[in-house]
């Protein structure tokens, strides 16, 4: 059994990997932490996630950067759900400590440190380990997450939009020098748990924002390989992301071309649902791991349409797919 910790397990991804993690035949959850000033420490966390109840009745416990080195006696795994700045600044001390870490935050998502100071306001510290920091894409980039202990779990925009262009990149059927457009609309639980008036429920309706300086949008360029533009926006539900994403196909591009490009980039991934005669809805991949995908043509018009829910495949279920990719075990163990 690999002994797993979650740092920042009060948030909402971290509650969800408490789940995951505590029904993974080979994991056993040995530790959730919060900030050592918490107003949550010495809870169960079940008292914040009721639905947790009777299946994991742990303590939050205080994690001081001085604490690290006692907690990780005899651990594997840390999964780190907390802000990028915290997973920027404990990552370091986590490695140090031999254990093989997976952050769900943006710290290690891009290898320039340029991309820090201007969309995430800090200096980055750390180039060696966004060197060695694998981007956790499951479908696309197992083997590499296999080779690391430095896993940067992607963004839940990214994540539904890259699902969805990657088989037309690398099968070059995108039309060059005309960018993808992505609009996409998120649940609210994308900015986490703290209260905040922007996204309080009186305060949002459905709107945009981010517009043109989303820090998605250089990370799905990255890793695409080729610029987008990318237009975020709120609506007034929980949680699941819905992008609609147009693209221009190549001169001649037929629909079989565009199908058959799909279909081998994913027939043999279970997490990525094809969809045929329908179009995905966030109803549909709520509380799941999946991200569905479907799409229509006219002529050298294409519309991909991209679903997943940003708490899951978007973050926490992909963790666990990455998991389960570097240790062996099958992707979809504690998933499906
Ligand atoms: N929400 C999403 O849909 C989503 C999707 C993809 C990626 N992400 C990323 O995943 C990370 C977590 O997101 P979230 O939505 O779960 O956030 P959240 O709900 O705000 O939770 C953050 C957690 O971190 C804890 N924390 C804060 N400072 C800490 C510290 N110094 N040491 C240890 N724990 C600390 C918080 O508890 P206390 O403050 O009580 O200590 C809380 O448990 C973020 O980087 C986010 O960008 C989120």
């Amino acid at each position: 059994m690999l002994k797993t910790i979650i740092v920042g397990a009060s948030g909402y991804t971290g509650a969800e990997l408490a789940l995951f993690i505590a029904r993974h035949p080979e994991l056993e959850l040995s530790g959730l932490y919060v900030s050592e000033n918490s107003l949550d420490k010495g809870k169960s966390i079940a008292e914040l996630y009721g639905k947790l109840l009777g299946v994991v009745d742990m303590t939050l416990e205080p994690l001081g950067v001085n604490d690290i080195a006692n907690v990780c006696e005899g651990i594997d795994v840390v999964v780190l759900a907390t802000a990028h700045e915290v997973s920027h600044d404990l990552a370091p001390h986590f490695l140090a400590a031999n254990t093989t870490v997976f952050d769900l935050s943006g710290a290690f998502r891009v290898n320039d440190l340029a991309f820090y100071e201007k969309f995430y306001g800090f200096t980055h510290q750390y180039p060696e380990l966004l060197e060695k920091a694998v981007y956790g894409l499951a479908e696309w980039n197992g083997g590499a997450v296999k080779a690391t202990d430095l896993i940067a779990v992607p963004g839940c925009y990214t994540t539904t939009s890259l699902l969805a262009l990657k088989p037309l990149q690398q099968a070059g059927l995108i039309k060059e020098g005309i960018k993808p457009t992505i609009n996409a609309t998120s649940g609210v639980s994308g900015a986490g748990r703290k209260a905040s008036t922007t996204s309080s429920f009186c305060e949002v309706s459905l709107h945009p924002y981010g517009v043109f300086n989303h820090r998605h949008k250089p990370e799905i360029d990255t890793h695409l390989g080729t610029p987008v533009v990318f237009t975020p926006h709120l609506g007034s539900y929980k949680r699941g992301i819905l992008a609609s994403i147009n693209v221009v196909l190549k001169e001649g591009v037929t629909p079989e071309q565009v199908s058959a490009v799909f279909e081998q980039a994913y027939q043999d991934q279970p997490i990525v649902r094809l969809l045929k005669g329908t179009y995905p809805a966030v109803k549909n991949v709520e509380g799941t791991p999946f991200c569905d995908i479907a799409w229509a043509q006219d002529g050298e018009d294409l519309i991909v349409f991209s679903a997943t829910d940003n708490l899951l495949k978007g973050a926490s279920s992909q963790a666990m797919q990455c998991i389960n990719l570097k240790f062996g075990f099958p992707m979809t163990l504690s998933l499906l």
